[in-house]
């Protein structure tokens, strides 16, 4: 099937070559892109509600006042968006399975149309030689077991969980190149349950901490159910905002140091070190999580990979008013700082503090606030960010950090949780009044940048 609509021509001038400076990487890397149902999927009417439903339905909450009912509308449009992905070249394509779409009300019956969906997806992936790699958790939780349990709060939660993943593994197993538990449950457990800024929007630090142990116990929950069904690559994805103090004070150390614990060290070290950070439980004192015995012993399942999502950095300035962040390559639309530096570092700093299985990096991009103008958008920021950050990451791998892929968040503009669709990350721009997809610069370069590697590979032998 041709291009539903053709990408422009490369703009006179602009260079969609790949980055003299890049080495080779080694052959079987894998170039993606990612999305997650929620933010792209859309047919409301084909799944059962989500807590983002719920939440984009309490006003106030989503900046934009909107929905999730259409988003991208990928449930009628995977093809168009498989011949994108087929355009682009990637090797490999990150999605997730919506649990309401699988399990409506999150535990009895399954649903057969959800089930029918992503087989399909799958198998049009495979016969694109396309790699399947899936996540079962992307935040969009069965609004019922947010109204019969509390959601992540409740331990049942967690049961329930390893029998969706159990049953997912069973179905799909065989077909994925990976398939990985939870994305970010630090925002799963901080955003929702403490900050309020994401589904399902509570304001408890307990709750939250509670929430996180619940959240990794499921985790290793469902690592032991799947593998008994498959024997598909398991992770997890987590996200990282490595802390800097912005001076060498004593204070703005201390703050680093706890920054980290509270979202590297609180995951990484029960799944890695089979203990949780012992000056972050002194900081929680009376809201540090409930355990049973066992449990630690639980999340420590063995991983076939770990997904690493990298952004920004964090910057920690104790004065008043603050030291504000240098920003010397800029900030995203989101006001991120643009700090490849830190991806390094934080790849170097995992493998030797944690000893991980193959790193995947499963989010990287940059929103942009991009326009659509004579059929072309030029997002050279969002191309010189990609091309930065791979950068950093060769630059890991030459020091030792073992790295097998890299995908860009985000194949489409789509919905972006809080902030609706106001902020865009896509290599493809969407049109959401007419669905019409247009590649943007950034996606022609990435596009040619793949095609050099393995044009390089090809040469390798
Ligand atoms: C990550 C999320 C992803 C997307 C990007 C911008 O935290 O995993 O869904 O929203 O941020």
């Amino acid at each position: 099937m041709p291009l539903p609509h053709t990408p422009p021509p490369a703009a006179a001038g602009a260079s969609h070559g790949a980055p003299a400076s890049l080495p080779g990487f080694p052959p079987g890397f894998a170039w993606g892109v990612a999305t997650a149902a929620a933010q792209i999927e859309g047919d409301a009417a084909g799944r059962g509600r989500s807590i983002w439903d719920h939440f984009c339905a309490t006003p106030g909450k989503v900046k934009d006042g909107s929905h999730i009912d259409i988003a991208c509308d990928h449930v009628n449009r995977h093809a168009v968006d498989l011949q994108l992905m087929r355009w682009l070249g990637v090797d490999a394509y990150r999605f997730s399975f919506a649990w309401p779409r699988l399990q409506p009300l999150g535990r009895g019956a399954w649903h057969a149309p959800g089930f029918a969906f992503y087989d399909r997806l799958i198998d049009d992936l495979l016969a694109a030689g396309i790699a399947p790699h899936a996540t079962l958790y992307h935040w969009d939780l069965p609004q019922a077991l947010q109204d019969d349990m509390g959601g992540w709060q409740s331990r049942d939660c967690a049961a329930l969980f390893a029998d969706y993943a159990a049953e997912v593994a069973r179905r799909f197993g065989d077909r994925l190149a990976g398939l990985a538990t939870h994305n970010e449950p630090w925002c799963t457990a901080t955003l929702g349950y403490q900050t309020g800024q994401f589904a399902p929007g509570l304001r408890n630090r307990r709750a939250a901490f509670q929430v996180s142990h619940h959240l990794l116990l499921s985790h290793g929950l469902a690592l032991q159910a799947m593998r008994t069904a498959t024997r598909a690559p398991l992770g997890i994805v987590l996200n990282h905002t490595p802390p800097w103090a912005a001076e060498p004070s004593e204070a703005d150390r201390r703050a680093a140091r706890l920054a980290d614990g509270l979202s590297t060290r609180w995951y990484m070290d029960p799944l890695f070190l089979g203990h949780y950070p012992a000056d972050v439980l002194e900081h929680l004192g009376a809201d540090a999580p409930q355990l049973q015995a066992g449990d630690l012993a639980t999340i420590g399942q063995p991983m076939d990979f770990l997904g690493v999502n990298f952004y920004t950095r964090e910057w920690l300035s104790t004065r008043q008013p603050p030291l504000p962040a240098p920003g010397a390559l800029g900030f995203s639309d989101m006001g991120w700082e643009t700090h490849p530096q830190s991806l390094t570092r934080l790849l170097l700093r995992l493998s030797a503090a944690y000893q991980p299985p193959p790193m995947l990096i499963t989010e990287n991009g940059m929103a942009h606030a991009d326009q659509l103008l004579a059929g072309r958008v030029d997002d050279a920021a969002r191309t010189d960010y990609l091309q930065r950050h791979v950068d950093a990451v060769a630059q890991a791998m030459a020091q030792g950090a073992n790295v097998a892929g890299y995908f860009c968040w985000s194949l489409l503009d789509n919905f972006e949780w809080d902030s609706g669709y106001a902020k865009r990350f896509g290599l493809v721009h969407v049109d959401y009044a007419t669905q019409q997809r247009t590649p943007k610069d950034s996606a022609h370069w990435y596009r040619a940048f793949i095609a050099d590697q393995r044009a390089q590979r090809g040469a390798a032998g």
